[in-house]
């Protein structure tokens, strides 16, 4: 076991009661295991030790979007990272989406300082410039970059919340069609309880618990479209009754959609780039 895997084995939990009743969760003590959560690879530059101008990536697990208008993430990061101080500093970072192909250079870039190694130089990756940013570098690789300006610092404990504004987004043109950002086609990978993950074939979309049968058969593969028709709840699955033409059932308490209604799927919730959410 290496030295690093030594300091980072997780502990074992002496908190697990060892008998359960039948359907009862088990109570562990409290601990950060909200999942799955993304994983990101942060780009950052600026001096800590007054010398060095060099651009840096620290991979980020526990970032998230904090506001839609306008729009703003955050991401916790340590004091004791050296991006931290190149954030601080230039209070401006980018957000680089992992895809598959990423992944690797993900994992590096969070178990190597970049006080010790040029991440951009070990991982092969391109630092470019970041639109709106004079300073943080976008991974060209990427298929999307977020660049942010940091609003607010929040010391938390362990970690310090950047808040920040996002005052620019890129997407690689080979996840677009048109004017649509498929961010199917972008390979993107997750994180859960210390492991990664692909993301898997698309089971639904925002609203997609209220849309219509047609709806459904145009947004998603007939498997996925077919079983949207007949769920209701958890665990149970609704017979689609003959006659029952749009797979709408309001005797259930499900609400029939209305195409003028303003509380359709897709005009409460929309899937075109700038729609409210
Ligand atoms: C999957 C993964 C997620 C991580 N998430 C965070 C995080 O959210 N915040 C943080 O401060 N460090 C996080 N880290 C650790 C940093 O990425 C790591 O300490 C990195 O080496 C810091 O680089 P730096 O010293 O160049 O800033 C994560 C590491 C991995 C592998």
């Amino acid at each position: 076991m290496s030295e690093y895997e030594k300091k980072n084995r997780r502990p074992v939990n002496k908190n697990i009661p060892v008998k359960v009743e039948p359907g009862e969760k088990i109570s562990i003590k409290p601990t950060t295991l909200l999942a799955p959560v993304p994983v990101v690879l942060v780009g950052c530059s600026g001096k800590p030790d007054g010398q060095r101008p060099q651009n840096n990536l620290i991979t980020v697990a526990w970032a998230g979007t904090v506001c839609s208008d306008p729009p703003m993430l955050s991401i916790a990061v340590r004091k004791e990272r050296w991006s931290y101080e190149q954030i601080k500093e230039t209070r401006e970072f980018t957000v680089n989406l992992v895809s598959k192909d990423l992944l690797w250079a993900t994992d590096f870039c969070g178990v190597k300082s970049g006080k010790d190694v040029d991440k951009f130089k070990e991982c092969k990756l391109t630092a470019v410039k970041a639109e709106a940013l004079p300073l943080a570098p976008a991974v060209k690789e990427s298929p999307l970059t977020i660049s942010c300006r940091v609003a607010q610092i929040i010391e938390l404990g362990s970690h310090d919340l950047f808040i920040a504004k996002i005052v620019a987004v890129q997407v690689d043109p080979k996840i677009m069609k048109g004017q649509k950002i498929c961010l199917d086609q972008a390979e993107l990978t997750a994180f859960a309880h210390g492991e990664y993950y692909e993301i898997g074939s698309i089971l639904g979309f925002f609203g997609y618990s209220i849309a219509s049968a047609d709806v459904l058969r145009r947004r998603l593969p007939a498997p996925a479209a077919e079983k949207a028709k007949t769920s209701r709840g958890a665990g149970y699955t609704r017979k689609v009754r003959p006659g029952d033409k749009n797979g709408s059932d309001s005797s259930r308490g499900r609400p029939r959609r209305n195409s003028n209604s303003n509380t359709s799927p897709r005009r409460e919730y929309g899937n075109k780039p700038g729609k409210k959410k």
